[in-house]
């Protein structure tokens, strides 16, 4: 029997995002950068100026009422998203500046589980930070970097996965999303198999979670991480989930306050976990609001979003083709709402240039995925990403604004 799926009310949607009244240029903004930050609903803005005006103070170390409350909130909010992201406890949930810092957590804790010969896989379709902390790993250990490649749809290539797997493996780290293309990879898959010959594995989730709700339990993932500002929560905040044996295995990543347990100078011991991971202030205005981010997003419905975007996505990508000179990279049936595109030989920047100029938001360049452009042989792409707040009338004047960029510079 097919799911019923609530229908989304864009409109009334759109209502809860200040930003998306303003004018950019005398043009109403049009914004589809959301692949590299989303927009910030109104119930997450008042979060952030209720902690700064009524409970800002610092956690889990003072007897004082303000203290109290706020420690109470960041732990609630490290409970939204343990429930979210379904893990079995919630000090399994390492709450980080972000992605990269979750990334860089796990990558400098496997230096000494590491020897010389190793190998660790990684995917042709990775971002940079899913790229250069590894390698930095493969520098300090010895082990080998190995790559499951891509073909010409933006599809990871998945019989040369199953050759590179061996008993040498002992990571592999690969995008739930690609951030450049919008390919979903078939990462249950890619866990299974990798559990087969005793590899553990990171998904790098930023690109996912403003689209899918993954269950890391059902997933079996050992690590996974996410930014909160993807989806629709402040910058500077993110998740590191890890497996109870794998987070109580991999040392501190800093030193500081908050990690410990006895300090003398002879010796420290460490606190447990998710403290040992957490040194130093965190960002607890972040960690709160990410929580009221989730709670946003939940109440919208994850189908919903999902079923949504994919109709922009078809849209879109049947609009965009209408135009004479336009290719699309990244063509998977497995995709979600992320086109990106090139128009003949004019460079990326140019077409970014003028459409600002008409009041849209696009990003140009290589999206911090470079190997992806090398395939292409390409400099960079023009990308639209689509949210849920988006609409259909927002991709028309994408459309006149890249057929008027196209004669202005034809
Ligand atoms: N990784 C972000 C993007 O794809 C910044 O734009």
């Amino acid at each position: 029997m097919q799911k019923e799926i609530a229908m989304l009310d864009v409109h009334k949607i759109r209502e809860d995002f200040p930003i998306l009244k303003r004018e950019v240029n005398g043009k109403p903004l049009v914004y589809f950068d959301n692949a590299a930050t989303s927009q910030t609903p109104q119930v997450v803005i008042d979060t952030i100026v209720e902690y700064y005006s009524g409970y800002n103070a610092n956690i889990h170390r003072g007897v004082h009422t303000l203290s109290q409350e706020a420690t109470d909130a960041y732990e609630i909010a490290r409970k939204k998203v343990q429930q979210h992201f379904n893990a079995k406890h919630s000090h399994e949930i390492i709450l980080t500046s972000g992605t990269t810092h979750s990334i860089n957590i796990v990558a400098t804790g496997f230096t000494n589980l590491l020897s010389k010969g190793d190998e660790i896989i990684v995917s042709a379709l990775e971002h940079h930070s899913n790229i250069v902390p590894w390698q930095m790993l493969c520098e300090r250990t010895g082990a080998i970097l190995r790559v499951i490649p891509m073909n010409e749809e933006g599809e990871l290539v998945m019989n040369v996965y199953d050759d590179l797997l061996s008993h040498k493996t002992k990571l592999v780290f690969v995008n739930h999303i690609s951030n450049a293309l919008g390919t979903i990879n078939p990462i249950e898959e890619i866990i299974e198999k990798a559990h087969h010959v005793g590899a553990a594995v990171l998904i790098d989730g930023a690109q996912s979670c403003p689209h899918i709700k993954p269950d890391v339990l059902a997933l079996d993932v050992d690590f996974y991480v996410v930014s909160a500002h993807k989806l629709c929560g402040p910058t500077g905040v993110g998740m590191l989930y890890g497996k109870e044996e794998w987070l109580t295995k991999l040392p501190p990543y800093q030193g500081g306050g908050e990690m410990i347990d006895q300090v003398t100078f002879e010796k420290t011991t460490y606190a447990g976990l998710p403290h040992k991971f957490e040194a130093g202030t965190p960002n607890i205005c972040g960690g709160i609001a990410f929580g009221a981010a989730l709670d946003y997003m939940n109440s919208i419905g994850f189908d919903a979003i999902a079923e949504y975007e994919n109709e922009l996505l078809n849209y879109g990508t049947q609009k965009l083709l209408e135009i004479e000179g336009l290719k699309i990279y990244g063509t998977s049936k497995n995709k979600t709402s992320v086109i990106s595109f090139n128009l003949k030989n004019i460079h990326p920047y140019d077409i970014g240039t003028i459409v600002d100029k008409l009041g849209i938001a696009v990003r140009t360049g290589h999206h911090c995925a470079q190997p992806i452009m090398d395939f292409y042989k390409i400099p960079g792409t023009i990308r639209a990403s689509f949210s849920f707040y988006n609409t259909k009338e927002e991709i028309d004047a994408l459309v006149e604004a890249v057929k008027k960029a196209k004669i202005m510079l034809s």
